[in-house]
This record gives structure tokens, sequence and C-alpha cells, in this order.
């Protein structure tokens, strides 16, 4: 298998993401990728210097994409930039008492990420955090498979 260089983008309000993050990023480290992480919005010229995203991404307010990503999210649905030569993967994390707004956050930056042509690899993980109360878990289950596609 081939070393990808691998941007985590973690959208948080309260930390549940950062966590989620800090436990992927080990596993890809050790399947022999260079992984960073961020929370900090990463500009588009972040984004080129990837092949591969994992967002990790919170949902707030109405379905709402967390504060820390969304000048992120914005750039990608303004200027369109060409991702077609990259790949990412989604961990939504939501509550599915929230019921219609479920997982939006992550819902909308795998929509942008799609419309910038970069290709979803595998499907989106949406966490429930109503059903599941420790998320990393769910999402260290689901990177089995995922860092199969990388
Ligand atoms: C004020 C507030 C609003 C929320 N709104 C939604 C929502 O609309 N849809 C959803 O799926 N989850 C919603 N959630 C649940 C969070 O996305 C979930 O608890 C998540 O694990 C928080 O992750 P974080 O700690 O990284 O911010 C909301 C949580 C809070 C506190």
């Amino acid at each position: 298998m081939r070393m990808a260089r691998i941007l985590i983008l973690v959208g948080t309000e309260s930390g549940n993401a950062q966590m989620v993050a800090d436990a992927l990023k080990p596993v890809l480290v050790a399947a022999g990728h260079k992984v960073d992480v961020t929370d900090k919005a990463a500009t588009v010229a972040d984004l080129q210097s990837h092949e591969v995203f994992l967002v990790v991404c919170a949902t707030h307010g109405s379905g709402d994409i967390p504060t820390n990503i969304l000048p992120l999210a914005e750039a990608l649905e303004r200027g369109r930039p060409d991702l077609s030569g990259h790949r990412y993967g989604v961990v939504a994390l939501g509550d599915m008492t929230y019921q219609d707004t479920f997982c939006g956050g992550g819902k909308q930056l795998d929509r942008v990420f799609a419309l910038c042509r970069a290709k979803r690899l595998g499907e989106r993980l949406e966490v429930d955090a109503s059903s599941q109360p420790l998320p990393d878990e769910e999402a260290l289950a689901w990177i089995e498979s995922w860092k199969g596609l990388v």
C-alpha cells in the first residue's frame, strides 16, 4: 500500500469530534500514512498539500456546521477549487433526537467536497450521540474498513 498524506479536518463545538479525530489518527499512522489533524479552518493550500481528507464533523444549532470549520465550507462552496485529484471520507457526529437535522454538519461538508469534485471513499459514518455515548468506539470500528480504501 502507498503512503498517503492525510489531513483530518475537525469540526467541533464541544470536543467530541476532536476526541474522535485523536482516536483515529494513530490507526492511520500505524497503517503507514502521514497524518495531520487540524481544528483550524484549513485553507485551500492546506488541502492541496494532502491527497486525502478525513472530515470529522459535529452538528450544532439546527443542522449547522460548527463555527471553527465554517470558513472552510464557505470557501469551498464559493470558490469551488478543483479537488478532483483528492479523496475524502466523512465521520459525521449528531444526535437523532434532532430528527430532520441529524448529522447536518457532516452532510454539508460531504456535499461541498463533492461539489469540488473530490472523490469520497466509502460511506459516510453517522454517529448518533443519543444511542452511542462513546463516539470514538464506533469511529474506530468504521476506520478499519475505510483505511483499506485509502
Ligand atoms: C446546541 C446543540 C445543537 C445541536 N444540534 C444538532 C442538530 O441539529 N443535529 C444533530 O444531528 N445533532 C445536533 N447536536 C448534537 C451534536 O452534534 C453532538 O452532540 C456531537 O457529538 C457534538 O460534537 P462536538 O462535541 O464535537 O461539538 C446538537 C448539540 C447541541 C449542544
